[in-house]
């Protein structure tokens, strides 16, 4: 036991999910803001690389773990060695909405029951603040665009209906146990560290690793559908401000930037920006997908503040970086 584990002058949060793509740069911002971090993960889509910039640093302690079997246990020696947890981000989960249409149970094992892990051990054990990653499928396709959080939710797959079901648990544990929450509802987040290797994951990714290496994409249904692509580093700018604050206690908020990009105008961007090489082609649309995706930022706006821009990345600057780290891994 070193003087450094037991200092408890910085605040030692815990990142679930930390070593997977919004979850590393989140360690990263935190460290950089004087905290110390415990990352919980499974390394099921995570990776011990995305946080081999800490390697040897006292400041990050990783601990590989299955939150839906709780965090007691895997927490008992962290906390012992370093004081209690003080504030969670929590954004462990499976993640692809199409995985939860073929397997609902698994996904609300890790969803639904892990958020529910998190909110007991953080009600039992004195946490300051949890931050959880909702997401923008918990509204399925709404008529009014932009998108507002006041709009009734209809998610149409069980990944949506997770997330939102974790939401409620969340108000719950704020107005029964009084444990300080927020609920962001990311919209559709790229950048460097996002895993191209699975058939599930994120559009950007993808359409990045194929352009980079001169292969066909493929859009699923006509490309006419929408998302609101947000930049990693907006969105992690936004998880700090809440987890080390009271901004958005009790609240659900929108984390998008407003624009509206269709599947088939990305996949033209991207291939231009890569040199034109890859042809695109269509494949059957996905089921249970949205149509139309685009955030209204007002609340977020409002409720961070305006110290903090709730999205300063343009999509073509985004992509560019996104871009430029995929040829540094070549
Ligand atoms: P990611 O797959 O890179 O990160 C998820 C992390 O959770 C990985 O490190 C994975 O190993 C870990 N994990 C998964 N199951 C676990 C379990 N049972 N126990 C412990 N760790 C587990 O994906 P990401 O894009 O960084 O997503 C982070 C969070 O943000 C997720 O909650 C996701 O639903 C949410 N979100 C992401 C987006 C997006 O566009 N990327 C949009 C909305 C919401
Ligand atoms: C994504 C996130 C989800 C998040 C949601 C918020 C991932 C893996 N999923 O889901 O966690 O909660 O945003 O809005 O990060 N597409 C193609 N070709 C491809 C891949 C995808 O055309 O090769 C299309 C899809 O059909 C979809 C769009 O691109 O219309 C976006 O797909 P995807 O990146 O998987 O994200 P979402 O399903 O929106």
């Amino acid at each position: 036991m070193t003087e450094a584990t037991h200092s408890s002058d910085s605040p030692l949060v815990c990142v679930t999910g930390g070593a997977g793509f919004i979850g590393s740069h989140t360690v990263d911002r935190l460290i950089s803001e004087g905290c110390r971090v415990v990352v919980l993960d499974d390394f099921s889509t995570g990776k011990r690389e995305n946080l081999a910039q800490w390697k040897g640093d006292d400041r990050l302690e990783v601990v590989a773990v299955d939150i839906a079997d709780g965090l007691f246990a895997p927490l008992a020696a962290v906390t012992r060695r370093r004081g209690p947890v003080s504030r969670i981000v929590h954004l462990a989960a499976q993640t692809a909405v199409t995985r939860s249409i073929i397997n609902p149970l698994f996904d609300v094992r890790v969803n639904y029951a892990g958020t529910v892990q998190v909110l007991e051990y953080a009600r039992a054990t004195g946490v300051t603040k949890v931050v959880f990653a909702s997401s923008a499928a918990v509204y399925g396709d709404v008529d009014q665009l932009p998108v507002r959080e006041t709009v009734d939710t209809r998610p149409v797959s069980p990944y949506g209906i997770d997330k939102r079901a974790s939401e409620l648990m969340l108000h719950y544990y704020t107005a029964v146990h009084g444990v300080a929450t927020t609920a962001l509802r990311f919209f559709n987040v790229y950048g460097p560290r996002q895993d191209p290797s699975s058939p599930y994951s994120g559009v950007i990714s993808i359409f990045a690793d194929r352009a980079m290496a001169g292969r066909e994409l493929v859009i699923f249904g006509d490309g006419e559908q929408t998302r609101d692509f947000i930049y990693v580093g907006d969105i992690v700018r936004a998880i700090t401000r809440a987890v080390l604050t009271n901004a958005g206690d009790d609240a659900v908020m929108n984390l998008g930037t407003g624009q509206e990009t269709s599947v088939n105008e990305l996949a033209r961007v991207v291939v231009e920006l890569c040199g034109g090489a890859s042809s695109i082609s269509h494949a059957p649309a996905r089921a249970g997908e949205i149509l139309r995706s685009v955030a209204a930022i007002d609340r977020a706006r409002e409720l961070l503040g305006p110290d903090y821009p709730v999205s300063e990345t343009a999509l073509a600057d985004g992509l560019a970086s996104t871009l430029d780290w995929v040829r540094s891994t070549r």
